[in-house]
């Protein structure tokens, strides 16, 4: 593993090829159209399930947990087939998110079996039901991206074990971040009862549905129509991760580096071996790069400016003041697969559910829990309950 990482003898080794598989197979192509349109079939079909069994009546959840309990079956049967370990064992959804939660715990690797003993053997549960899956060959209906990962880690003899381990590692990956972007994007949307009639009118006018009928019959909405032709439900997607995210990336300076600001001619010399974390969450809520009213939930901050009310947000941010996807050469791989799960998922959730209020409660946003390591986003600090009701009585479809 810590052989050739910085590929200073070349392209080859087990890391610089896995990093360049994930990049390339999840970068946009046919690989990557074939996942995505996995995960949508797995999600929205949920999601119909769901609607129907909320009925007129409603039925209230814990909007966090229900997104959870939707999205980490969805995204394991989407990466690795009907024959996931998840699937296989219900049990192991709840040990995954243990193992999430206890990431700081495990991290610190004092005697865990000890100090961390819930998210230890929760990981351990998982990583034996991987190699299980592995041993079983139940790999057969893995989606392409899986496949070729498999096919590198065969290539470089990894052991089952260590390949359960690498697996949990992307399946990890690939489900909180999504998981919690789209908890904050549905929120953000419902608890603005004006903004949530800007949205579902966009969605509506993008795909041509009569306003009068769209929530009756089944509609079908196209990831490439939300991506062109929904600016605004774009934006509420950018501004939500501008203000969950928490994503320090960390960087070894491999030669002597001299930084300087433009502004104020200040320069800064990092030795090469010292290491540099780049405080995302510390740009994301600099009122120099995005104006007063920083702290404020700013649904058109990322309109084209001509299309913005003159209140909202700054102007010309710079891209790089953007950190909810890291940058440079780790630049998440994953973001189209992302893009494409979280629109289409929020789309259809705003479509096909409304929110009734309980004891006439206002839908309140609450503030991000940055007490604790996240996996770069990061949850709320309450609960958030939802009183979800069907309308109408048309199924949702989604396709690319
Ligand atoms: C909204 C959802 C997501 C967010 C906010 C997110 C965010 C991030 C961030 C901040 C990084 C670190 C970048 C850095 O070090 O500078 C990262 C890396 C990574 N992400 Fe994502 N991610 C998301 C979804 C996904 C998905 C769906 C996948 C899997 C298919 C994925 C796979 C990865 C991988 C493999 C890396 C490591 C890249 C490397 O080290 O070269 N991510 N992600």
């Amino acid at each position: 593993m810590r052989v050739n990482v910085d590929r200073s003898e070349g392209n080859w080794g087990i890391l610089p090829n896995l990093h360049d598989s994930n990049n390339s197979n999840l970068g946009l192509g046919e690989l990557l159209d074939d996942l995505t349109s996995r995960m949508l079939q797995e999600l929205i079909s949920r999601l119909n399930i769901a609607a129907e069994s909320f009925g007129a009546q409603g039925c209230e959840v814990n909007l966090l947990e229900w997104t959870r309990d939707i999205f980490t079956p969805a995204t394991a049967c989407g990466f690795y087939g009907p024959n996931n370990p998840l699937t296989m064992e219900k049990t192991l959804e709840t040990d995954f998110w243990t193992f999430d939660h206890g990431l700081q715990s495990l991290l610190i690797g004092l005697f865990p079996k000890v100090t961390a003993q819930g998210p230890y053997y929760a990981r351990e549960r998982l990583v034996a039901a991987f190699k299980a899956y592995l041993v079983n060959k139940s790999d057969a209906q893995a989606s392409a991206v899986v496949q070729k990962r498999l096919e590198i880690l065969s290539k470089h003899a990894f052991s089952p074990d260590s390949t359960a381990r690498a697996e949990l590692s992307f399946l990890f990956a690939g489900i909180i971040n999504t998981t919690i972007a789209s908890f904050w994007l549905v929120l953000r949307i419902f608890a603005s009862p004006g903004l949530l009639a800007s949205i579902r009118a966009e969605i509506t006018a993008a795909h041509s549905l009569d306003p009068s009928k769209s929530s009756d019959g089944d509609i079908t909405l196209s990831v490439s129509s939300l991506k062109s032709h929904c600016p605004l439900l774009a934006s509420c997607f950018r501004e939500s991760m501008r203000l969950a995210s928490d994503a320090p990336s960390t960087r070894l300076v491999t030669q002597p580096t001299t930084l300087a600001d433009k502004a104020t001619g200040a320069t800064y010399d990092l030795t090469a071996g010292s290491i540099v974390q780049i405080a995302g969450a510390a740009m994301h809520a600099d009122a120099r790069l995005w104006g007063a009213d920083v702290d404020k939930f700013e649904p058109r901050r990322f309109l084209p400016s001509k299309d913005k009310s003159s209140a909202a947000g700054t102007a010309s941010t710079n891209p790089a003041a953007y950190r909810a996807y890291g940058g440079g050469s780790t630049l998440c791989p994953g973001r189209h697969l992302a893009g494409s799960e979280v629109l289409a998922w929020t789309a259809a959730v705003v479509m096909a559910l409304d929110t009734v209020r309980v004891d006439g409660e206002e839908l309140k946003v609450p503030e991000k829990e940055d007490g604790t390591l996240p996996v770069h986003l990061c949850e709320p600090k309450a609960d958030v309950k939802v009183k979800f009701v069907r309308r109408g009585s048309g199924k949702v479809r989604v396709e690319l």
